[in-house]
């Protein structure tokens, strides 16, 4: 069996999808997850992008132990230096530069000549080698590169120290055959290949990133690149889960393992779409909620008799459990920090402590409190924590054809508190009308979307909105009891980014 192993770039190719906005907090939350998945290398950000970026690198490399944590650079030394600082805390400093290779990309973009671009990515490999012991090459577009060119330069780059060679299929627009004619070629014409692993890093614009990374496998790739639940640029990179489980499924094909815990799956799937806001399709492969529905009768027949009858992958593969009642209102303390251990959360007794009080006042109104309950409360509270503007009180007034009118008390972060109320069309409209006049800031709601967590009449509600202030387009959640208070702190949870993002552009901190 040949090993294969897992290079996860949900935090930074992923967090290049459009409109998606990671704060530290949240970064932090999916890289623990993405190691609890025991993916094999986590590519945490982009350091040289900007001071959050590299933050976020640093804490992820200092926290993150079980998997080795990188971060990307371009091929210039400040870049480099830069992740140096963010990564040089981690248990395995690994690097990631890369150079685009194809004409396209030379000529416009770059405007070097093979030549010069070989020389700096051999300088540049050289340079990082120095400090890091693992340098990750990639050649931008290699898939429209001339492959006697491509072949060089990796024979030249692995000289110079390069210890994984990655070949990205940049603009997604390589066909399986072709791209599985790439990976033969340079193990063909490369020398020195056999001293790196070769990485395949696939996106989607045709749809065939994840066939893509599937055929590389078969040429020999010993590492896939992609991003969980497929997010990215445009139509955003293979989806690793869709890749681990096809491996998985079809072993006696591929002849491979991986170290992905495949029964944490599903949970990393639904952290990953709840904190970025990108929903699952419902048919979408191995973690859409029809992935496991069957609806015709004669399947439901064969399902009953045999469930590999029409089950290629069982749900508690991917770890689709069924809803279970977990904690009620008499759980105490303790049952309620083993729960959470259960369901993968190691939090200080201080933590605890919070998180019990939301439960208990969650329990006085809803009965049963199921792990998907847990999980929600959990995670807005640690990405919601430390928030400049905090919700104190809200009171909403409505009725049919009369004007929704909302009262709203706000608590700064200097302490200071704010009141205002103002009228909308409905009740919703009505508070972020009062939000903007609290803040003096002219806001667009670009999208709002509601959903019951669980469903039932005494479900969370959890809403996502995104919303668009001077230019700058933000994503907030919020869960509550109630939905409108639900509605509230989702446009809040939004608003504070764009204020974190508004001063971070005041001081200049994008490089
Ligand atoms: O798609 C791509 O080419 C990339 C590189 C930076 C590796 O993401
Ligand atoms: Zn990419």
């Amino acid at each position: 069996m040949q090993k294969i192993k897992f290079f996860d770039t949900t935090l930074r190719d992923g967090e290049q999808s459009p409109g998606v906005n990671l704060n530290l907090q949240e970064k932090i939350e999916i890289a623990k997850q993405l190691e609890r998945l025991q993916i094999d290398i986590i590519e945490a950000g982009f350091p040289a992008a900007s001071k959050g970026d590299f933050e976020s690198v640093k804490q992820i490399a200092s926290i993150v132990k079980n998997s080795s944590v990188t971060g990307l650079a371009r091929s210039v030394t400040s870049d480099i230096d830069t992740a140096w600082e963010a990564l040089k805390g981690s248990a395995e400093p690994r690097l990631h530069v890369f150079i685009a290779t194809s004409p396209i990309h030379m000529v416009h973009k770059l405007q070097k000549t093979p030549d010069q671009v070989l020389e700096t990515a051999v300088e540049m490999v050289k340079y990082a080698s120095r400090r890091f012991p693992v340098v990750q090459w990639s050649a931008e577009d290699a898939c429209r590169s001339d492959l006697p060119f491509l072949a060089k330069i990796v024979t030249a780059v692995i000289d110079a120290g390069a210890k994984v060679i990655n070949i990205p299929d940049t603009v997604g627009y390589i066909t399986p055959e072709e791209y599985g004619n790439v990976f033969k070629y340079l193990r063909e014409h490369v020398p020195n290949i056999h001293k790196v692993d070769l990485s395949a890093h696939c996106h989607d614009d045709l749809g065939m990133a994840v066939v893509n990374s599937l055929a590389a496998v078969q040429a020999g790739a010993t590492q896939i690149e992609g991003t969980i639940n497929g997010i990215g640029e445009r139509a955003g990179n293979a989806a690793l889960e869709e890749v681990a489980v096809a491996l998985h499924t079809r072993k006696d094909f591929y002849q491979t393992e991986t170290n992905m815990r495949l029964n944490e799956i599903k949970r990393t799937s639904d952290l990953i779409s709840k904190l970025t806001g990108m929903v699952i399709a419902p048919n979408k492969a191995v973690i859409g909620r029809n992935a496991f529905a069957h609806e015709s009768g004669i399947h439901q027949d064969g399902v009953l008799k045999e469930p590999t009858t029409y089950e290629i992958i069982s749900p508690e593969l991917v770890g689709v459990k069924p809803k279970t009642m977990v904690l009620g209102k008499h759980s105490g303390r303790h049952a309620f920090r083993n729960r959470l251990e259960e369901i993968g959360f190691s939090l200080s007794d201080e933590k605890v402590n919070v998180l019990f009080q939301k439960f208990k006042d969650l329990a006085d109104k809803k009965k049963d409190i199921t792990d998907d309950d847990l999980f929600a409360l959990v995670i807005q509270k640690q990405v919601n924590g430390d928030e400049l503007y905090k919700l104190e009180a809200l009171q909403v007034q409505h009725g049919m054809n009369q004007i929704a009118t909302a009262t709203i008390t706000l608590k700064k972060y200097d302490g200071t508190i704010v009141q205002e109320a103002a009228t909308g069309a409905g009740s919703v409209e009505a508070i972020y009308n009062t939000l903007g006049r609290c803040l003096d800031m002219q806001m667009k709601l670009v999208d709002y979307r509601i959903q019951a967590i669980n469903g039932g009449p005494d479900a969370l509600a959890e809403v996502y909105v995104k919303i668009e202030c001077n230019g700058i387009e933000a994503s907030g959640r919020g869960v509550a009891y109630d939905v409108l208070e639900s509605s509230a702190k989702a446009y809040l949870n939004a608003i504070n980014r764009i204020v974190l993002i508004q001063e971070s552009r005041e001081k200049q901190e994008v490089i």
